[in-house]
């Protein structure tokens, strides 16, 4: 795990757009294509209004969460409501974005249709995770009773969780399929979070914090990028 520190959020997110933009004109010269997993959340928000500053072809660029909570697309609380506000605009507005969410009784009957979806995706060129204070990830939650088949390194491509630490029903990706990447990234503002990630450094559980499993592994490169405010 590379740790890159910044003196605050603005030069955390110049530099993190840099190397996100050269990871995927080099995807898209090598492939022809570019495959970029982001979170929800408050921390990416700015990140995503510089990506979508950002001149590139972003027609080749696929982009889709790594969890969502399951809502509707136009509800305030939708991450892919904040990626569609923030992130695919202006130079991005032409990225192909898949939604984690299908309408249905709930999260859990939403699964097949929305795994349908993600069957065929290749390796993803960069995934951006975040973390909350329990050290979840996506929305693998330390609490919910799904995370042990979530991380499980067979699981599935995609999952509904429940947590009952936080609201609503969830729709993640596994443990395992955000591994099939070639850069994995966690997006971290705020001393609070630099605490949460020494704490998850310091020992090895990794179903009390879900994150530990993508800090510890070593088969995909992880940048912290981190500035304290
Ligand atoms: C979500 C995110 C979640 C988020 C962390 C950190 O649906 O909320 O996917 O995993 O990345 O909870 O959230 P903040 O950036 O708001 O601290």
């Amino acid at each position: 795990m590379q740790l890159q520190q910044f003196v605050n959020s603005d030069a955390l997110n110049d530099a993190f757009a840099a190397q996100l933009v050269t990871i995927l004109e080099q995807a898209i010269a090598e492939r022809g294509a570019a495959y970029l997993v982001v979170s929800g959340g408050r921390t990416p928000q700015v990140l995503f209004a510089k990506l979508a500053d950002t001149p590139l072809a972003w027609e080749k660029v696929t982009v889709l969460l790594a969890d969502d909570r399951y809502l509707p697309p136009d509800a305030e609380h939708s991450n892919e409501r904040l990626v569609r506000n923030t992130l695919l605009q202006r130079h991005a507005a032409s990225a192909r974005f898949i939604s984690l969410y299908a309408a249905a009784d709930d999260a859990y009957a939403a699964v097949p249709v929305i795994a349908n979806r993600l069957s065929a995706l290749p390796t993803f060129d960069a995934v951006i995770l975040g973390m909350g204070e329990d050290g979840h990830t996506a929305s693998l939650f330390p609490c919910c009773a799904e995370l042990a088949a979530g991380m499980a390194d067979n699981a599935p491509v995609v999952l509904a969780t429940s947590p009952t630490t936080a609201p609503y029903q969830r729709i993640t990706l596994s443990k395992a399929r955000l591994l099939q990447s070639r850069q994995l990234f966690l997006h971290l503002v705020g001393s609070n979070k630099l605490a949460v990630l020494e704490q998850a450094q310091a020992d090895t559980d990794q179903l009390a914090m879900p994150i530990r499993a993508f800090l510890q592994q070593t088969a995909v490169p992880m940048a912290v990028m981190y500035s304290p405010s």
